[in-house]
């Protein structure tokens, strides 16, 4: 994990209110996993001075050992969001990161399945790409799974797409693919001994790990939180976790415990 300032080299609308940035910097040794995220902070602040907002990454410019870059997906949903679409190439970030852990690749796997809604998809694209090169998994075990509201909310399906991996897609409003919820999807597609990776909408997410006990399936979460300091200490970020009936309640940090967690550590 390192804080370093960056430069915006992209900044483009790649669905309704939806933008993908790129922000590259002097390369740095780190390991990055999917699922990972970035604290991030504009210099000079236009935005809350002390305050950095996560995202997860989608993509990370890496050349030996050394990264390069970060991509990041963004929903234009406030101020701040509203500000960074104005944001020009070569303006300056200041970035902290790679935070938190990320997915853990199931080595023995059937297929691996990625199941992402809306603006929950970007790290299950990062995955996809890391279980091709890092992880040497054979495309047609990759399945991308990819659900929005209505068709202009679709995010990252051409990506998936130039990976060679198969790719279904649906929307609730059936304004294109298919109609329906992208657990139908799951449902379909999913096999005894796939491994399930999610990021999405919160009920989404309820919906996929509650089918994935259903189907007896291993799933990992990531959890999204509102976040303060990124670091563990504020504790703005807790989630609930499973236990036993009439054990003391526990909780994980998203920011530092996850924000991946096993479906099964959670309520
Ligand atoms: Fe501060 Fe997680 S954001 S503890």
């Amino acid at each position: 994990m390192k804080s370093v300032q960056g430069r915006i080299t992209l900044n483009r609308r790649e669905a309704r209110n939806t933008y993908r940035m790129r922000v590259a910097f002097e390369p740095f040794p780190a390991r990055v996993d999917a699922g990972q995220f970035i604290h991030v902070r504009a210099l000079p602040s236009e935005w809350d001075p002390l305050l950095r907002r996560p995202f997860s990454i989608m993509d990370a410019g890496e050349e030996g050992g050394n990264v390069s870059s970060w991509d990041l997906l963004y929903l234009v949903q406030g101020r701040v969001s509203g500000l960074m679409t104005e944001m020009q190439p070569g303006a300056r970030l200041d970035v902290l990161g790679p935070l938190g852990h990320g997915y853990r690749p199931v080595p023995d796997a059937g297929r691996h399945l990625l199941v992402g809604g809306g603006v929950g998809v970007p790290p299950l694209y990062f995955l996809a790409r890391q279980l091709l090169s890092r992880h040497q998994v054979a495309a047609d075990r990759v399945v991308a799974l990819v659900g929005a509201r209505s068709a202009d909310l679709l995010a990252c399906v051409d990506d998936f797409r130039a990976l060679g991996i198969p790719v279904r897609v649906s929307t609730d409003d059936g304004t294109a693919f298919e109609k329906g919820r992208v657990t139908d999807l799951m449902r379909r597609e999913a096999r005894p001994g796939d491994a399930i990776y999610t990021c999405g909408p919160e009920g989404m997410l309820h919906a996929v790990v509650a089918l994935a006990r259903d189907l007896q399936l291993s799933c990992q979460v990531s959890v999204e939180r509102n976040m303060g300091c990124g670091l563990g200490a504020c504790k703005t970020c807790v989630v609930d976790m499973r236990v036993p009936p009439g054990a003391p309640p526990k909780y994980r940090t998203t920011c530092r415990e996850g924000p991946v967690f096993d479906a099964g550590d959670l309520p």
